[in-house]
């Protein structure tokens, strides 16, 4: 038990890491900001912050906010693809980040240069062969995420992928895509799991500071309303069925839409516009109805389309990425009040799976 009465379950994540909890809010685009990151730092779990949605000076200003709320550890999300990760991995050393979260595997550099600095290196996987390279490179531990999983997800279930990946790594494996509550936690450590991670969980919080309007679709959703669709980015993504992917899978709108990004990226050049400024143009254009989806979606890509309704609450526009676990939440608890729920339903858990290895053998 802590002071505050929460129970308690180390693990070699919580021993890694330093956190109390074998709990992770994922770095989710334009979600997990400083507000969202340091309530769930502060209730004892792993909070991470999305950078690649943030510039640089943002993801600094974003790292500073996090330590004036709190002491606790905390960590950073980015991608390794990007062209400044190399800004962004010298404000998380520079500023003394424990953590750094990646989207896509980082180089065997990367890591070495995190780790020679003290950051505790914990990628962010979807296959068996990515979890052993990252591990072979000196990763400190991986987040497995299972198809279930919001956002840009795969098609292996957490039930195949996590057992499938403990058994051929020695790091700590936390995971991912589907979890909500302590039933799964215990699971997932019978599986053989440190911890696991929850994004759309964490999105449902009082902490977080989606739209109201937005957070009651997802309430409103049940498991059948998440779907996965390619008529986006073309890449397989998991999200609520809104009426934007309704309506760009009903008119076969990918290989349009990829057209369209093309001529947005082309267009960006030339106008000299930045994203931001073509998407608030496309959403004032759309709002006055004088333009199609696919040439809203051509001042636009998917960090923005997120941003729409994350940010902007525009339910009917944007893209409202989810696990399907959304289906099974109901409620927008605080972050101390769901880390402490969640602990305190897995340790009932452990006490029911106890009790049942402790009944007299019959006859
Ligand atoms: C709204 C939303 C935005 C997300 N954005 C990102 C992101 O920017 N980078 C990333 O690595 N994962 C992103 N994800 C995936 C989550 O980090 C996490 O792996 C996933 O939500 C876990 O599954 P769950 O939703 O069932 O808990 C996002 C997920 C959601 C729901």
């Amino acid at each position: 038990m802590s002071d505050s009465g929460t129970p308690v379950l180390e693990t070699p994540f919580t021993r890694l890491v330093g956190v109390r909890h074998p709990l992770v809010q994922t770095g989710m685009g334009w979600v997990a900001g400083p507000r969202l990151v340091s309530a769930t730092a502060n209730a004892g779990a792993l909070g991470i912050l999305a950078s690649a949605t943030m510039t640089v000076e943002q993801l600094k200003g974003a790292v500073r906010e996090v330590k004036s709320r709190t002491d606790a550890p905390f960590g950073v999300n980015l991608r390794a693809d990007a062209g400044d990760a190399r800004e962004r991995v010298r404000i998380i050393i520079d500023e003394g980040v424990k953590v750094a979260s990646f989207a896509l595997a980082p180089s065997k550099e990367l890591i070495a240069e995190l780790k020679d600095a003290g950051v505790v290196v914990i990628p962010s996987i979807g296959a068996k062969r990515h979890a052993e390279k990252v591990a072979a490179w000196g990763a400190d531990a991986v987040i497995v995420q299972g198809g279930e999983g919001g956002g840009h997800t795969g098609d292996v279930a957490t039930t195949v992928l996590l057992p499938q990946v403990v058994d051929a790594v020695d790091i700590p494996v936390v995971a991912a895509g589907g979890f909500h509550d302590g039933r799964g936690l215990v699971a997932a450590l019978a599986y053989g799991a440190a911890g696991v991670a929850m994004g759309t969980r964490f999105l449902l919080t009082s902490d977080s500071t989606v739209p109201d309007a937005v957070k009651a679709k997802y309430l409103e959703a049940s498991v059948k309303d998440v779907t996965v669709t390619t008529a986006v980015d073309g890449l397989p993504h998991r999200m609520l069925r809104s009426e934007l992917v309704q309506t760009l899978e009903r008119s076969g709108r990918a290989r349009a839409l990829a057209q369209a990004v093309v001529r947005a990226a082309s267009f960006k050049k030339i106008s000299g516009l930045s994203w931001p400024q073509m998407v608030r143009d496309g959403l004032a254009m759309k709002h006055g109805k004088s333009l199609s989806w696919s040439q809203v979606l051509l001042a636009a890509n998917t960090p923005m389309l997120l941003k729409a309704s994350m940010v902007d609450g525009r339910t009917d526009l944007g893209v409202m990425a989810s696990g399907q676990v959304a289906g099974l939440i109901e409620d927008l608890p605080s972050c101390a009040e769901l880390v402490a729920r969640v602990m305190a339903e897995a340790e009932a858990a452990l006490g029911e799976l106890h009790a049942l290895h402790t009944l007299p053998t019959p006859g």
